[in-house]
């Protein structure tokens, strides 16, 4: 059966947050940053949040899970949600969530205003919760255009399941002149196989628990995360495996043709891409372009895990490209905020980190 293979190491990726006296990130630091994002798609920002700015945010994240009107994602998975085995929603655009939000944007602009022009929208607010049992999620690109951000309220280990990535996999002009112009073909070969890795992980996973009882599934849950007509692109639902139905990974992706050519560059896409997986510190944030290859991986703990994001676009959205590949609150939505918006916004106050953190994640 086909492993996963993750490395936990992301220390190649990081880049230890330096603040100036306004609480915002230095020069050289911002400079960094933006050279790790233009070289790998993403960097990790060690230490950027002190203990008492990762707890308000923790905060607002238990607040909104606590609210039985919340607002459910539509991405991730929503048989996952459904079951609750994640937690994604929505955050309300109220004043102490728009407060945290332009703490991050104030503190991180010299990066973010990079990609994002002042008048870009801000997309979502949200939180990213999982629980024991979840599914991992296919290697997948979020909808282009977008400069999406992650923040860890509390720390985050390899077992709960931090953010998955490959490193490299962002899409700029040019860039698939690389490899003689098949950097695309390779990066969506090495996606496949990756993904045949997660589908059989799933798999064995449910087996598991079936078994096992551990976690306990609920009534019906194994027939919907595996047989089920329903739409959910992130499940090992053979059914639409089967079917082509499933957008991101389907057996139509596994031809005689790829087949072959699997095996033929096998020994090029482990020389050219890897799996990362973050297991961010408190107070770490993470910044990633949306085209580049991610994933969210299952919670293997019974931890919860718990992540703020939100996401901002580099260029001008159509609405329903916008609604359907994120999940604005209702709030957002009625009243629209870009990033300009977010640094002109009174950002929440409380003690900065003191000085830089270095190896903050594991
Ligand atoms: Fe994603």
């Amino acid at each position: 059966m086909a492993r996963l293979q993750v490395s936990s190491d992301t220390s190649a990726f990081e880049v230890p947050a330096a603040l100036d006296g306004a609480g915002r990130l230095t020069p050289a630091c911002a400079a960094a940053a933006r050279a790790m994002i233009d070289a790998h798609g993403f960097v990790v920002l060690t230490g950027l949040l002190s203990a008492a700015e990762a707890d308000e945010g923790l905060a607002l994240i238990t607040a909104t899970i606590a609210d039985p009107e919340r607002r459910r994602c539509t991405f991730a998975s929503e048989t996952d949600n459904r079951h609750l085995r994640r937690d994604f929603c929505a955050l309300p655009a109220s004043p102490p969530v728009l407060g945290f939000a332009a703490l991050l944007a104030q503190r991180l602009e010299a990066v973010i205003g990079e990609y994002c022009g002042r008048s870009r929208a801000l997309l979502e607010i949200i939180t990213l919760t999982s629980y024991e049992g979840s599914s991992h999620q296919y290697l997948h690109r979020d909808p282009s255009g977008v400069l999406s951000l992650i923040a860890a309220v509390e720390d985050v280990s390899e077992e709960q399941g931090g953010t998955v990535f490959v490193p490299g996999t962002h899409m700029h002009p040019g860039a698939e002149m690389r490899q003689a112009g098949a950097t695309y073909a390779m990066m969506e070969l090495f996606r496949r196989r990756a993904n045949i890795a997660v589908l059989c992980h799933n798999l064995a996973k449910l087996w598991h628990m079936h078994r096992h009882r551990a976690p306990a599934l609920a009534p019906g849950e194994l027939r919907e995360r595996v047989f089920s007509t329903r739409w959910d692109q992130h499940q090992p639902n053979l059914l639409r495996f089967v079917l082509g139905k499933n957008a991101e990974f389907r057996l139509a992706m596994l031809g005689p043709r790829t087949l072959w050519r699997l095996y033929r560059h096998r020994a090029e896409m482990k020389r050219l891409f890897r799996l990362v997986q973050s297991a961010p510190r408190k107070g770490t944030v993470i910044l990633y372009r949306s085209d580049m290859i991610h994933a969210g991986p299952d919670n293997r703990s019974p931890r919860p895990r718990r992540l703020f994001g939100m996401s901002i676009a580099r260029d001008i959205i159509e609405p329903k490209y916008w609604h359907d590949g994120y999940s604005p609150h209702p709030s957002l939505i009625a009243a629209p905020l870009s990033l300009g918006d977010l640094l002109e916004t009174a950002p929440l106050t409380l003690a900065p980190p003191a000085a830089p953190v270095r190896a903050a994640t594991r």
